[in-house]
């Protein structure tokens, strides 16, 4: 199977990996909007021409499938994106929101971009105490692979969060901090990064990562060294 995979920027790429990972044998191009992002600030209509121009770029090349690796899009365009085209999409909110639903934790803090705090998703659709907090300055620091404040804003972001079983990586970037998350919490508290709850069904034996990105920088190529490790990609 040829499966897209599309996000803002580098976020995705811990989405990527996982599915990589879990299934191996297939074919992935994935699409970075490096130039456009964060989207996590930007007005619904944006978000609408920016992912469906992605969409278009996906299907011109011939994927079977498209997974959403953004938090951002899937939790405000899924149904929009899925109604306007006829390709199989998966969002990576509704299966996380599933998973959640399922489990057994009831105090749930789900950290994301500001856009999508603002569209609830979480809150509206998970029938437990829920508690959505924006962490805007989050994706800069990565995307930009500069930590010296990183301590500043987890401070801020999480300093209220108390008496929490799971904390939701809502947003894709956020996994490549998963770990400062974590020591943040004295590795108490289960963190969920949103890519675990994706499943796709397939058994086929191509392996083949193309990556494509709207704008491309020397950090930018670090970064996707040290996310992909040693998974063999190639760049266009
Ligand atoms: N990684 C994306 C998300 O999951 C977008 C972050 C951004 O561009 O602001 O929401």
């Amino acid at each position: 199977m040829k499966i897209g995979v599309f996000d803002s920027g580098i976020g995705g790429l811990t989405v990527l990996k996982r599915l990589i990972k879990k299934y191996p044998n297939n074919e992935y191009i994935y699409y970075g909007d490096t130039k456009n992002i964060p989207y996590g600030n930007k007005s619904i209509e944006e978000l609408k021409m920016l992912s469906s121009n992605i969409i278009e770029f996906l299907i011109s090349k011939k994927v079977d499938l498209i997974v959403i690796a953004c938090g951002t899009v899937s939790s405000n365009l899924c149904y929009y994106l899925k109604d306007k085209y006829s390709i199989k999409i998966i969002d990576i909110v509704t299966p996380t929101i599933n998973y959640i639903n399922k489990s057994n934790y009831k105090n749930i803090t789900v950290l994301a971009t500001q856009r999508t705090v603002d569209s609830k998703i979480f809150s509206k659709n998970i029938n437990k105490s829920v508690k959505e907090i924006p962490c805007p300055e989050f994706v800069p620091l990565i995307e930009n692979n500069d930590f010296d404040n990183l301590n500043y804003y987890l401070d801020e972001y999480l300093k209220e969060i108390k008496n929490n079983d799971l904390i939701v990586l809502g947003c894709t970037h956020y996994p490549i901090i998963k770990d400062k998350i974590s020591n943040y919490f004295k590795n108490n508290v289960k963190i969920l990064d949103m890519a675990e709850c994706i499943d796709i069904i397939q058994n086929e034996t191509i392996n083949k990562v193309d990556l494509y990105f709207s704008e491309l920088s020397d950090t930018i190529v670090n970064n996707i060294n040290k996310i992909l490790e040693s998974i063999k990609y190639k760049i266009y």
